[in-house]
Order: structure tokens, then C-alpha cells, then sequence
């Protein structure tokens, strides 16, 4: 369903990824590790339409996402994938159901039922209208998450989306991600430092050098 063909990233002349091939199908969860700097972020971002390499490109399907007009992509990024930062940038005047509701209503709708139950499922119902300075930094992570969830997406993206998490909340939220990936046939695409979550997914990549290696 999404495919990354020869991926090259650098930063400045600074090489950051090397000739990368990644191919993920309908139903699969992946993890990316590797240790801090060596590019999870950059590669993230290239597969989920936020930032073109400099030279390879990624497929979703028959499109090739980089060839779409800046517009397109927007559109297209919306529809189909779900993004979860690694930084949290929930707009700070919008309460956390406004917050959820956003890209429903970038795409023209408004499902308020969808997210109080994303709002629900995440176990955020008692913070429905609070502004985000008044979340926990957990909290806050898991408000992003439900955005991210928002539009159905084919595909979820997550950069350590559980690093603000304690260790049961983390869990349960990764099982959510699972189970939707299973129940809908979505495909998820995780980087975490957290072993555990990894050894849960279906494939495991290692991000060393600029190279992957499964
Ligand atoms: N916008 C940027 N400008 C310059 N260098 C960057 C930028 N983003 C990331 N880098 C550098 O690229 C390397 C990989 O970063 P990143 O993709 O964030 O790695 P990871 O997510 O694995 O920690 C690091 O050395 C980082 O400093
Ligand atoms: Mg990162």
C-alpha cells in the first residue's frame, strides 16, 4: 500500500538516509528503531507526505505522492494518513474536542459523534473542553493521537507516540493502534525507543547509518 523506493535525506550536505526501501501492506504493523539522529523523524516525515526528499520517491498505491500539486497532497495527506508528531502542535485556543474535530472539518465535515468517541477511546472524556495548557504532557499525546484518527486514515504514521506515555498507558494506546490496523486493515508505521511495543509489531527495522536493515 505505501512504498518508499531509494529514499536519500541529507540535511545541509549532511547525509541523513542512504538508499532507503521500504514497502508496507494493507494490515501490517511496522517498527522503526534505531538510536537518536539516526533519521526515524526524517523518514517518517518523507513516507507521510510532510516533506519530499531530496531524491527517491514514496507510493501509495499507484500515486506517486511527490508528484502531486502542493494542494493535492494536502488533500490527499488529509484523506489518507494519519500523522502523529513526534512534537505536539495542538492549537492552543482550540479545546481538545476542537482540537480532534479540525481535520474532519478540513475535509468538509464536522463528525462531532466520531470524536467524542475517539475522545472516549483514549480515555479523555472528563477533558473534552479543556484547553491544551491544562493537559498532562500524556494527555496531551493522546489528544493528538485522536486527531490523527480523525479521517479514518488508510495509514498511521507514529513518531514515538508513546514516549510521554507511563508504561500501561502506552501499552493500551498502542493496542488500540494494533487493533485498528487489524479490524480495518489499516497499516501502521511506528518509531519508538520502547522494545516491548516494537517486538508487538509484525516487522522490525533497524535505521543505522542511513541504511535500513529488517
Ligand atoms: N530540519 C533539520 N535541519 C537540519 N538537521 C536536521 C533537521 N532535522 C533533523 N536533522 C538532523 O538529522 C539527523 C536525523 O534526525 P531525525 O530524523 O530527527 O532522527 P531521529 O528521529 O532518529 O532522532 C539528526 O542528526 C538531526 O540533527
Ligand atoms: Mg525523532
Amino acid at each position: 500500500m505505501i512504498k518508499g523506493c531509494n529514499i536519500y535525506h541529507s540535511y545541509n550536505g549532511i547525509s541523513v538516509l542512504c538508499g532507503i526501501d521500504i514497502e508496507i501492506g494493507n494490515g501490517e504493523t511496522v517498527a522503526i528503531v534505531g538510536p537518536s539522529g539516526s533519521g526515524k523523524s526524517t523518514l517518517l516525515h518523507i513516507l507521510g507526505g510532510i516533506m519530499p526528499p531530496v531524491s527517491g520517491s514514496v507510493l501509495f498505491g499507484d500515486t506517486n505522492i511527490y508528484s502531486l500539486k502542493e494542494d493535492e497532497l494536502n488533500r490527499f495527506r488529509a484523506k489518507n494518513i494519519g500523522f502523529i508528531l513526534q512534537l505536539y502542535n495542538l492549537i492552543s485556543n482550540l479545546t481538545v474536542i476542537e482540537n480532534v474535530l479540525l481535520p474532519s472539518q478540513i475535509m468538509g465535515n464536522n463528525n462531532k459523534d466520531k470524536a467524542i468517541n475517539l475522545i472516549s477511546s483514549l480515555g479523555l472524556s472528563h477533558r473534552t473542553a479543556y484547553l491544551p495548557n491544562r493537559l498532562s504532557s500524556g494527555e496531551t499525546q493522546r489528544v493528538t493521537i485522536a486527531r490523527a484518527l480523525m479521517n479514518d486514515p488508510s495509514i498511521i504514521i507514529a513518531d514515538e507516540p508513546t514516549g510521554s506515555l507511563d508504561i500501561k498507558m502506552a501499552e493500551e494506546v498502542f493496542n488500540l493502534l494494533v487493533g485498528l490496523v487489524e479490524e480495518e486493515n489499516k497499516a501502521l508505521i511506528i518509531a519508538t525507543h520502547n522494545e516491548k511495543l516494537a517486538k508487538m509489531c509484525d516487522r522490525i527495522f533497524k535505521l543505522v547509518d542511513g541504511k535500513l536493515a529488517e
